[in-house]
């Protein structure tokens, strides 16, 4: 949707990505260690300023990829390029480093954030985490400036989680995800746990942190409408695996894998009028 051009250079490259898990097992059977691939083989990129939208039905492995996008888990094989640099062969120090360009956005800010902190402690932490980022003395400053980034009032730091709303909770963890200046965000249904009237509002806020700062983003949905408006390209998972990806329209207009077409089909809020340009 932001017309991100061919030229823009490529800032995440997976290639052949697999993440196993271990199978459970029924009590009292032998100790085999099963493992079942729940990414198997998941290549894609993203290029400065872009959306992917990464959309698949439960369980097909979506909150796995993410994690292991991210670095918060690691890769049983495959290759993880971030701005050129390897992520899933770093270690310590490096790996910590590396991680600060690529932050995960989690779905349920009603969880994820700690209800003893205020807001303004929950977005600062990363600042303290990696020290040598932003002088302390910098750190007020830097949180208000987040806060304004995502349209939260500056003065309701020191608020705990629990005073806020769905979606400002949900700006507060943007907020946090964006404090260590990354270049790319990988957004794990960021909306799906908000009221639809809110999820738009939310929506509209990754397309302009996306433009005014010319973020890449991975925008991970189960409902095919939901990143209808915000995706450059739509890459369909099923079963550890991408199906079919391909350009809004191609996706919505052409689709042509058996999952996607359920995926259309189970979307009942999905906009049925065509877009510019696509065959009607
Ligand atoms: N830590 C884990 N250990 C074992 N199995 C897991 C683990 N995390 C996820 N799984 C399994 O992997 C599959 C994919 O899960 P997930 O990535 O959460 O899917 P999605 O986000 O698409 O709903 C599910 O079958 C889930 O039960
Ligand atoms: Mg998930």
């Amino acid at each position: 949707m932001t017309g991100t051009p061919a030229a823009s250079p490529v800032v995440l490259d997976v290639t052949d990505l697999v993440k196993h898990h271990p199978a459970a097992r029924p009590v009292g059977l032998r100790r085999r260690a099963d493992r079942i691939a729940v990414v198997n083989g998941v290549s894609l990129s993203l290029r400065r300023g872009e959306t992917l939208g990464l959309v698949g039905g439960s369980g097909c492995g979506k909150s796995t990829l993410a994690r292991v996008l991210t670095a918060v888990d690691r890769p049983t094989s495959g290759r993880i390029t971030v701005l050129g640099t390897r992520l899933d062969t770093l270690r310590g120090r490096a790996l910590r480093t590396a991680r600060r360009t690529i932050q995960l956005v989690f779905q349920d800010p009603y969880t994820c954030l700690d209800p003893r902190m205020t807001a303004g402690d929950i977005v600062r932490e990363p600042l303290l985490i990696h020290r040598d980022l932003t002088p302390r003395a910098d750190h007020r400053r830097r949180v208000g400036e987040l806060f304004e980034l995502v349209g939260l009032n500056p003065d309701h730091a020191d608020r705990r989680p629990h005073e806020f709303s769905g979606g400002q909770r949900q700006r507060i963890g943007i907020a946090r995800a964006l404090a260590l200046r990354p270049r790319i965000l990988v957004c794990d249904e960021p909306v799906s746990a908000l009221d639809v009237s809110v999820q738009a509002q939310i929506v509209n806020l990754f397309t302009s942190l996306q433009r005014e700062l010319g973020l890449a983003c991975l925008f991970i949905a189960h409902d095919l409408a939901v990143v209808e408006h915000v995706a450059d390209r739509v890459a369909v998972m099923d079963q550890g695996r991408i199906v079919e990806q391909g350009t809004v329209s191609q996706i919505y207009d052409t689709p042509e894998h058996p999952c996607t077409r359920a995926l259309l089909n189970a979307s009942p809020t999905l906009d049925r009028t065509p877009r510019a340009g696509s065959p009607s």
